[in-house]
């Protein structure tokens, strides 16, 4: 069973570039994360490939479309074997629900998520496309579009955590990206948060690209990552604030027991 909270952004150009950094990784150690650029370069056949070596893949390629067409992807990715997919919240509840029946007739259902708003626009962004007011409020009203329709959880950075954790209660997964190593750099990342810092302010799954794909021993920083985050996730169990949080009972919940719960 994979008990890692880290997903590695595989951010690669091709096939060949991504299959010799997997072949350095333990599937047991991370999950992957395929989006657009590596999908459209190869294809499914190489999340195929990655399935059957081990790795739980999320495909990341932010499906928004009409309901019909996204169910049909989303049954599409499903058959591939993925762990974890995503859509648009802004798709809408109808194109929402359509996601998740099509995800749970598969065979073996993969976690589905939702991306609220692109951290990329900022409100001056969002007042061009018609989204008017505090780009957080935003978010928020779309996780919890996202969570009324029946969806796992959603992306968020780092700093949403907090709140998402107390609006959505502590089923609803937080998946975050920004991540950085204390002592690491922050690359063209704005508002960075370390491992720790993350799963304190209630992440589930933390997002993770060059840290560990620009390494010169990606095992190794995995293995730091794996234990900084093991360490935290167990000082939140133990903390009375945090597990207080959404007005809930002692023990927080590890992202496995909500997935099987
Ligand atoms: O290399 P780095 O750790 O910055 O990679 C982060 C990954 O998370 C990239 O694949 C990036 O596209 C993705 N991501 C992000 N910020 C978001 C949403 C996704 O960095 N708001």
């Amino acid at each position: 069973m994979n008990a890692s909270r880290v997903i590695v952004a595989f951010d690669f150009a091709s096939a060949d570039a991504a299959l010799a950094f997997a072949a350095r990784l333990e599937p047991h150690a991370c999950r992957l994360k395929i989006g657009k650029e590596l999908f459209t370069a190869t294809g499914p056949a190489l999340v195929q490939t990655l399935v059957q070596r081990g790795f739980d893949i999320f495909l990341d390629l932010k499906f928004h479309d009409i309901p019909n067409t996204v169910a049909g992807a989303c049954r599409a990715a499903a058959q591939l074997g993925v762990w974890m997919l995503n859509v648009h919240a802004l798709g809408g509840r109808a194109m929402l629900e359509a996601a998740r029946e099509a995800v749970a007739a598969s065979r073996k259902p993969p976690l589905l998520i939702a991306v609220t708003l692109l951290t990329s626009m900022g409100a001056s962004d969002l007042a061009d496309v018609g989204i008017a007011g505090d780009p957080a409020a935003a978010a928020l009203k779309l996780a919890q579009l996202a969570q009324a329709s029946g969806l796992d959880g959603v992306v968020c950075s780092a700093q949403e955590a907090q709140l998402l954790r107390r609006e959505c209660g502590s089923k609803f997964l937080l998946v975050t990206p920004g991540i950085r190593l204390s002592a690491g750099k922050a690359d063209d990342q704005q508002r960075i948060m370390t491992p720790a810092a993350a799963i304190a302010a209630g992440a589930d799954y933390l997002v993770i690209g060059r840290p560990v794909t620009q390494a010169s021993d990606p095992v190794a920083v995995l293995d730091t990552i794996n234990r900084e985050i093991a360490t935290a996730a167990d000082s939140n169990a133990l903390s009375p604030a945090l597990s207080r949080r959404a007005g809930e009972g002692a023990q927080i919940p590890s992202p496995r027991a909500r997935e099987e719960g």
